[in-house]
């Protein structure tokens, strides 16, 4: 092989690795094995140990921090990270009061705090400086996570004030609501499977391996416990306001209770107002205030003697699955949707919940007929928890995923490695309701006037098959157009007829659709994989749609921040002269096919001619935007520091290799500050 052969080959099997991480560690859908993968890293090792300097700054194989490691270390706890007894029922609070009383007195106090519904983390800082964050694991040992860690923004770098040198803080991580929320949309959004709730999605998204993927999931932290030399003989109470005095997050819910009695209506004041709060918690924590006596009470194999948690009941009914049905979605994808015998859950009927797909199916071995367990946790959906086996009907058979598409009775294919089956039929109905209400959403064409199920009515009049046929619409076409719509159970909800109005409407926001620029048009084309940020990236790189039509596979997988599953995917998109038509039809209508001058004209000419290497974390910008930056200033994104390299923009926690080899080569290392000053960009 010779240097040349060595360089493009290291590029492809980084670009592969990293995006078999992406599949393995966001989408949750790998395509190789690990076994697979594993030979794949080996290979990348071998060469990039020969060819040094074709190594990329955030290569899979090295990288911890920053990109995508395929492991985490596994750290040992100094203090063994313990669990909590707990319990559902007052009596056994009551007991537990007792048992403490036995040992210890009656002169004490206890704390009682929120239970985060998380991710527990104990995160080490030394002389005030964040040095280690590390997740539970198996309670004496778990994974380095600090590089995630580190994008959390209520946790403290550096702590201010009298701070001890050496401390531990435990606590946990959490998605709020809202963010968990709009994850979700914009998962689905893009074709991706939404998580079950803000846990989930926060567990996962503390141990992914895309640093960039982690930064677009906001997640909170809460500190409830601090450990170091000088705690003892204070209360915890007194522990966690001092800490926070040094920057650290801690709950402002948390009280000092005197009695059993205080404790309970602090119990049943947060059942009651938890959810007015943004966050989910799953119940109460009552811990003995004085570290002392924390110390006499001890622990016992599993958990302190000191600490109990109560639950809130969990928000679980039990139901009857009448029958499954099985929706159709914009990329095809099927999804089995278990329809039930109406019950009140948190104050709401359900009659419906997702079965996910048809692994989920299998390992619930759910049945028609049989007695279900619906929960309601953060979901969006109730899901199915659990089947009572017990009641079932002896003869049931399990329920077989369907074989067809329920709209067009198409074979159904389900991919190698995928968990999703999907209706291969371009011309299936749902998938072009889909695509069409995918194409005028707001994040793409935002033609509000569209919205409500117009949509819908215009395709079940044959008046559009895909979004270029909006732009034909003509008024003597919509006025007087009627339907009736139906809610989710088919039950008509009211009669729609199109008036002039209306109509005037609908054609007046298609036609001012035509100013959308063009990265709005490639989003709104729903080619799988391809995300707003994604279009972004591929219309500022090929600034035209001709330029992106013609772009070949390699091409596509140059372009960092894209690996082989979205260049596939957009490639095989434009093969397609079906999708080929539709474009063109879009262009003759006056559709925005390249990305305005000002778009991708130049802020400044201030970096023209120089070579960059963009490395770390930033806290104003992602890496992309920075790079974004880097290109709109006139200078050159390159991945490997090289004589070559005018200089390294480095964020938080660039690796210790790359740094070593800038100051060897003597290339200038500029902050995140430093470039902003630069840019002009205050
Ligand atoms: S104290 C040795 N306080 O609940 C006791 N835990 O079921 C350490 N949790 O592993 C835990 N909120 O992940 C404590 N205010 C709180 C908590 C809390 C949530 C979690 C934590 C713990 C689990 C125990």
């Amino acid at each position: 092989m010779n240097p040349e052969e060595a360089r493009q080959k290291i590029d492809k099997l980084t670009a592969d690795l990293r995006d078999h991480n992406y599949r393995y560690y966001v989408l949750a859908e790998p395509v190789i094995s690990d076994k697979e993968f594993d030979l794949l890293l080996k290979e990348l090792e071998a060469l990039e140990k020969e060819y040094p300097d074709f190594q990329h700054i955030d290569s899979p194989t090295v990288v911890v921090g920053g990109g995508i490691t395929k492991e985490f270390e596994t750290i040992q706890h100094a203090v063994p990270m313990l669990s909590l007894g707990n319990t559902y029922s007052e009596q056994e609070l009551i007991d537990f009061d007792q048992r403490v009383r036995k040992i210890i007195g009656d002169d004490f106090e206890y704390t009682t705090e929120l239970k985060f519904d998380g991710f527990a983390l104990g995160i080490t800082y030394e002389n005030g400086t964040m040095v280690r964050a590390v997740t539970r694991g198996d309670g004496t040992s778990g994974d380095d996570v600090t590089t995630n860690v580190r994008t959390i923004r209520s946790l403290p770098q550096q702590l201010t004030g009298d701070f001890p040198i050496k401390l531990e803080v435990r606590g946990e991580v959490f998605m709020h609501r809202k963010a968990f929320d709009k994850l979700n949309r914009d998962r689905i959004a893009n074709g991706d499977s939404p998580f079950a709730n803000p846990r989930n999605s926060a567990a996962g998204t503390i141990k992914m391996q895309e640093q960039d993927e982690v930064r677009k999931r906001p997640l909170d932290c809460v500190i409830y416990s601090v450990i170091h030399e000088d705690n003892r003989g204070r209360t915890h109470y007194d522990s966690l306001m001092e800490a926070s005095g040094w920057g650290l997050p801690v709950s402002s819910e948390t009280k000092k209770c005197r009695s059993l009695n205080e404790v309970m209506d602090y119990i049943h004041v947060w059942d009651k107002k938890r959810k007015s709060l943004s966050y989910d918690i799953d119940g109460v924590v009552i811990k003995v205030n004085d570290l002392n006596l924390q110390e006499e009470l001890g622990y016992t194999a599993k958990s302190p003697r000191w600490a109990i948690a109560y639950k809130f009941e969990t928000e679980r009914a039990s139901t009857r699955l009448l029958e499954i049905t099985y929706q159709v979605g914009r990329t095809g994808a099927v999804t089995p949707v278990a329809n039930l015998e109406p019950v009140q859950l948190l104050g709401t009927t359900v009659k419906r919940a997702s079965l996910h797909n048809a692994d989920v199916m299998k390992d619930l071995d759910v049945r028609i007929g049989d007695l279900v367990y619906v929960e309601k946790g953060g979901e969006i959906i109730p899901k199915i928890v659990g089947v009572d086996i017990d009641s079932r009907d002896p003869n049931s058979r399990p329920a077989e995923f369907i074989t067809h598409c329920p709209e067009c009775r198409f074979e159904l294919i389900r991919n190698e490695g995928e968990a999703a089956h999907y209706c291969p039929n371009p011309d299936c109905p749902p998938q072009i309701r889909g695509r069409i209400e995918h194409f005028i959403s707001r994040k793409a064409m935002d033609i509000e006037s569209l919205g409500e199920g117009k949509v819908d009515i215009l395709v079940q009049n044959g008046l559009i098959h895909d979004p270029s046929d909006l732009y034909d619409l003509k008024m003597e076409q919509l006025i007087g157009l009627e339907k009736v719509l139906t809610d989710d159970d088919g039950e008509p909800v009211r009669k729609v007829t199109f008036q002039q109005k209306t109509s005037e409407n609908i054609i007046r926001g298609v036609e001012e659709s035509k100013g959308r620029t063009f990265d709005k048009v490639l989003y709104g084309l729903g080619i799988r994989h391809v995300g707003e940020t994604v279009a972004r990236t591929l219309a500022q790189h090929f600034v035209s749609m001709d330029n992106l039509i013609n772009a070949s596979r390699e091409e596509l997988e140059a372009i960092n921040e894209i690996g082989t599953v979205i260049s596939g995917s957009v490639y095989t998109y434009f093969q397609d002269p079906v999708n080929l038509e539709m474009i063109g039809s879009l262009r003759s209508h006056g559709v925005q096919m390249k990305l305005e001058e000002t778009e991708s004209e130049l802020i400044s000419n201030v970096l023209t001619g120089k070579k960059i290497v963009v490395s770390g974390v930033f806290s104003r910008f992602s890496r992309n935007e920075i790079k974004d930056l880097v290109t709109n200033h006139g200078g050159k994104n390159v991945s490997s520091i090289s004589s070559q390299t005018d200089f390294v923009l480095a964020g938080e926690n660039m690796g210790p290799a790359k740094l070593d080899k800038a100051n060897k080569l003597e290339i200038p290392i500029l902050s995140e500050e430093d470039f902003i000053k630069m840019i002009g960009a205050e």
